[in-house]
């Protein structure tokens, strides 16, 4: 029916098939129209000349640079292009977890290497294509709590033709494979193993039991004929990156949720505008992404549960310290794709999380909370009371977090809880290059924002006009975003006024812009922190380490040819924060996403993800012509030091 792989596709290119936006001219003469525009690329950007978007620091960091000064333990490794993971000489990697390995004793043999693992083993094994993870110590047990962002249905469903769900028992199976593994991990003598059946071992899907809170909880937009009190959903889906709380908690941020509903109806059209509106906004179509969930569980299907849509997307949080206790959706922080969580905490002790919007042309937020954190003290209300900002960029390199209230944006807190993009729209906060991850840096008072890339922005319709995001603003190149058909991607880097997380004010400039400068002169070669040692495109997981040191990792083109030769697999790399030298420390196995990064109690060992290997057609990393397994691996230094 459709002429692509539709089981290979990124989730805005799904959302774009549902929602078609108007035809663009061709390629070729939109990056000559980007290239021409001096008078604001020249302006603003001004590689080798003026540097302004770059900022002092920058300017500085590449003098230091020139000096041959590096904060990094580790020889930077060369690109890959094979089925393994590499790391830096002096470091080893091995096997933490396989999705389908089992954390309970009876699901022991639970994966079959050609056929995956059956629906009643599936909420007992650890979930498919890792992502966001953070690691507690929980009485002196070293707990890892890892989400499992999506399924790839071919790989999960092997015995159903082109991955298509043909019952419920299918449809299980992907329900089951995503969501979080809390898992007990010991190291021994053979290294790190999952400790089965620990107690505090838990599978969370999207069929386990949540409530909400927050101004959206109990609202009419929340209530199916399951839940008429619109105060208890099934379920989390699609999760990506990951954030923790000081007082022991785990968060799980919802993105993609969009994609797993659908309808036995032809069109939307009987649904309230509302309900239309908000489905338009946030992708939800008749088709959904290819799960086929709402043709056997009518819970997907919105033309029965218009409102289950509403009940995801969210920030939800987890106790890993109790396996009974209920997950929590906090609606206050929002409801959009949801990418990570990084909290900072104000200079008066208030509890501040900063949020990304994954899709092309959205926001970045901050939840800033109206009580202060005290240690030991009460925190149930940290995601309930306060407010939720959004960012604004200015081009003097100043920016504004703007509060969504009803004062600002005239909607509801309920619909702002909701609609949080229409929020967002309505006080004209910034179209972003797709916001992945934001970490905050933990030795000064400053954050970072993967922009992925943005390969739509400043492309021109036939009729004239600038390509849109979902909400309908032109996504014309801005400050931030400042490239047309971008590619490569940038990290975008603020500090808060006063050096307060707390501050609604703050100053900003780029602490790279990835390009490949062994192809272009011109802008898409990237700053000056990019080299041919260090190639990589499409910045996505980040995390900065109790050093500063910044851990960035890759989820982009690995074709290693034309605008992306010489970059390989996708990888992990360190930055300097101070410098700006990146450094390349690891490389994936071919076809595969990094993502998801955290590191054992003690520093010795770093855990990182390995999402979606096999999309190549490799096999890793049990090879022997073995499905490919998402995984999470352990590194250690060869001399027992701290990693990084
Ligand atoms: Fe799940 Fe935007 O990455
Ligand atoms: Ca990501
Ligand atoms: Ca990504």
């Amino acid at each position: 029916m459709k002429d692509v792989d539709t089981t290979k596709m990124s989730a805005d290119d799904w959302d774009e098939l549902n929602f078609p936006r108007p035809e663009v001219q061709e390629f070729d003469r939109v990056v000559e129209r980007a290239i021409s525009r001096r008078g604001f690329l020249g302006g603003v950007l001004a590689f080798g000349s003026g540097a302004a978007v770059m900022g002092t620091s920058f300017l500085k960091g590449s003098t230091a640079m020139a000096q041959g000064a590096s904060r990094f333990a580790f020889s930077p490794i060369d690109i890959a292009t094979d089925d393994t993971v590499h790391v830096p000489e002096g470091y080893s990697w091995d096997v933490l977890v396989r999705w389908g390995d089992p954390l309970f004793s009876d699901a022991e043999g639970a994966f079959d290497p050609a056929a995956g693992v059956s629906v009643d083993m599936a909420d007992r094994v650890f979930g498919e294509n890792t992502d966001g993870m953070e690691l507690y110590n929980i009485d002196g047990r070293e707990v890892i709590v890892v989400n499992s962002e999506y399924t790839n249905r071919t790989v999960n469903l092997p015995h159903a033709e082109e991955g298509v769900p043909t019952g419920l028992d299918d449809v299980r199976i992907l329900q089951h494979l995503q969501g979080v593994s809390v898992i007990e991990i010991e190291e021994g003598e053979a290294g790190w193993s999952v400790v089965v059946d620990s107690p505090l071992n838990r599978r969370i899907h999207h069929n386990t039991e949540m409530t909400f809170d927050g101004p959206a909880a109990g609202h009419d937009l929340l209530k199916t004929d399951a839940d008429p009190t619109g105060m208890s959903s099934l379920g989390t889906m699609n999760n990506c990156g990951s954030g923790r709380t000081p007082w022991g908690t785990y968060l799980t941020c919802e993105e993609n949720f969009n994609g797993y509903f659908g309808s036995t109806a032809e069109s939307h059209a009987a649904l309230s505008l509302t309900h239309q509106n908000g489905f338009q906004r946030y992708g939800i179509g008749v088709d959904g992404w290819g799960y086929d969930y709402h043709m056997w569980d009518s819970r997907w299907d919105v033309s029965q549960n218009p409102n289950e849509p509403h009940r995801a997307g969210y920030i939800v949080e987890i106790n890993p310290a109790d396996p009974t206790s209920t997950p929590v959706k906090h609606t206050a922080l929002g409801r959009f794709k949801h990418e990570n969580a990084a909290y900072a905490i104000a200079n008066d002790g208030r509890f501040v999380v900063y949020m990304g919007d994954d899709e092309r042309g959205e926001y970045m937020y901050k939840w800033v909370s109206s009580d202060p954190y005290v240690e030991g003290g009460d925190t149930s209300t940290l995601m309930v009371d306060g407010t939720l900002f959004v960012a604004v960029f200015e081009e003097d390199q100043s920016g504004e977090w703007v509060p969504l209230t009803p004062a600002t944006t005239g909607m509801t807190e309920a619909h702002i809880a909701i609609f949080t993009r229409m929020a967002g729209s309505a006080v004209n906060a910034t179209t972003m290059d797709r916001p992945e991850w934001i970490a905050v840096n933990p030795t000064a008072p400053e954050a970072y924002c993967c922009l992925t890339n943005n390969s739509r922005r400043g492309l021109i319709n036939d009729d004239g006009t600038v390509r849109t995001n979902a909400g309908g603003e032109p996504m014309v190149a801005n400050a931030p975003n400042p490239r047309d058909v971008n590619r490569y991607g940038q990290i975008v880097r603020w500090r808060p006024a006063g050096g307060d997380h707390g501050a609604t004010t703050f100053n900003w400039d780029l602490y790279v812009m990835v390009g490949n400068p062994t192809v272009h002169e011109d802008v898409y070669g990237g700053s000056a922190n990019m080299n041919a040692g260090n190639l990589f495109n499409s910045p996505d997981g980040m995390v900065i380490d109790t050093t500063g040191t910044i851990w960035i990792q890759t989820d982009g083109n690995d074709g290693n040819e034309g605008d992306f030769a010489g970059m390989g697999n996708n990888q992990m790399l360190a930055g300097d924060p101070v410098t700006g030298e990146i450094r390349r420390f690891l490389t994936g196995p071919k076809g595969c996403e990094v993502t998801g990064l955290c590191w054992s109690s003690d520093r010795r060992t770093m855990f990182v993800g390995i999402q979606h290997p096999g999309d190549d057609g490799g096999t890793w990393p049990d090879h022997n012509e073995s499905l490919a397994r998402s995984s999470v691996i352990a590194i250690k230094r060869d001399d027992g030091g701290l990693v990084g």
